[in-house]
């Protein structure tokens, strides 16, 4: 691994990665000659994913988790590491989401998103610790603008998200002794995504959203790749700890636009 794009025989992990961004991620490393896997719950969009992958050419896997399950986190990673051996890139960015507001979350709503967020994050990264501990490894979360952009009928993205940066700070702390780098990658709205699906339902929301982009697009899948990729590269061997956004720009001024919609649209904060 010599540059940001050769990574021929380089293993990688990509949890939460049989769909949307993640799954670009991990198309994007196969592209390059890398051996992926990746983890999800459904076996069925692992299945896809895998075969997604492996029309590259290389080996690719794949492993149904549930990331709020340690146990199963654990065997998953215990099973990637018997099928390639250790690991050298980890990407963690399984995540749940739904709009609402606080009022209309119960605690579980609020739970479930912390726990697959905050809590998934924690499993991956601790599960996949031991296969990757050495020099030269490198782990990137997904996070997301709302780990630092208060977005309304996001309290539970928000307060999950805010989290990760938290542990990619920490750990980068920890683990940079064992020479491993953790940093966090932030998309933007990343069009024909479940997440752009899920916040901003109609053209008209999306056009709104595009428009307060600076750099005036929605980004794709291979604007996140071609960044992770970089810091799983020697190319940000210096690089730790960072949240780094790729967003065109929109989390200088414009992300709020998203929860401000859905207030205006709801005609009352509940
Ligand atoms: P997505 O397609 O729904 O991807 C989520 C992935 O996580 C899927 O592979 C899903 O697969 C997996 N997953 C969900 N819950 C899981 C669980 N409990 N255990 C294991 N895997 C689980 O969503 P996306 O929009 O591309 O988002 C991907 C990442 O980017 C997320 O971290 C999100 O927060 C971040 N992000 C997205 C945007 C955006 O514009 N879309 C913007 C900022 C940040 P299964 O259903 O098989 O479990
Ligand atoms: N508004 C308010 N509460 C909601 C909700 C909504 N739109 N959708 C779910 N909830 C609540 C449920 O009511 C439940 O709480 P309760 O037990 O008090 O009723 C809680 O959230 C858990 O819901 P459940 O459907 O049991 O969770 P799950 O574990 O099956 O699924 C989700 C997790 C809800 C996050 C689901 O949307 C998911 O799997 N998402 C993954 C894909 C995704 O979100 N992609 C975008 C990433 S940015």
């Amino acid at each position: 691994m010599n540059n940001s794009r050769d990574f021929a025989g380089t293993v990688v992990v990509v949890a939460g990665g049989s769909s949307g961004i993640n799954l670009g991620i991990a198309d994007a490393f196969a592209a390059q000659g890398a051996r992926v896997a990746v983890v999800s719950r459904s076996q069925q969009k692992i299945d896809a994913a895998v075969g997604k992958l492996a029309a590259h050419g290389g080996e690719a896997i794949g492993f149904s988790a549930d990331v709020r399950d340690a146990e199963t986190v654990e065997a998953a990673l215990s099973g990637i590491h018997q099928a390639f051996g250790d690991i050298d890139v980890l990407v963690s960015g399984a995540a749940g989401n739904f709009p609402a507001p606080a009022l209309g979350m119960s605690s579980n709503g609020f739970a479930t998103v912390v726990d697959i967020d905050l809590c998934g994050t924690f499993h991956v990264l601790r599960s996949a610790y031991p296969y990757l501990a050495r020099p030269g490894a490198s782990i990137i979360n997904i996070s997301a603008p709302q780990a630092y952009v208060p977005m309304a009928y996001q309290v539970h993205v928000c307060a999950a998200k805010a989290g990760v940066d938290m542990v990619t700070r920490v750990l980068a702390m920890e683990w940079g002794y064992a020479g491993v780098r953790v940093n966090s990658v932030v998309p933007g709205p990343i069009e024909g995504t479940e997440g752009m699906k899920r916040l901003s339902p109609t053209p008209e929301l999306q056009q709104a959203v595009a428009d307060s982009v600076p750099l005036g697009r929605l980004g794709t899948p291979m604007d996140i790749a071609n960044t992770v990729m970089f810091l799983a590269s020697p190319l940000a061997g210096y690089v730790t700890g960072a949240i780094i956004p790729v967003d065109g720009g929109w989390s200088l001024g414009g992300a709020s636009v998203v929860g401000a919609g859905m207030v205006k649209a709801a005609g009352k904060q509940e």
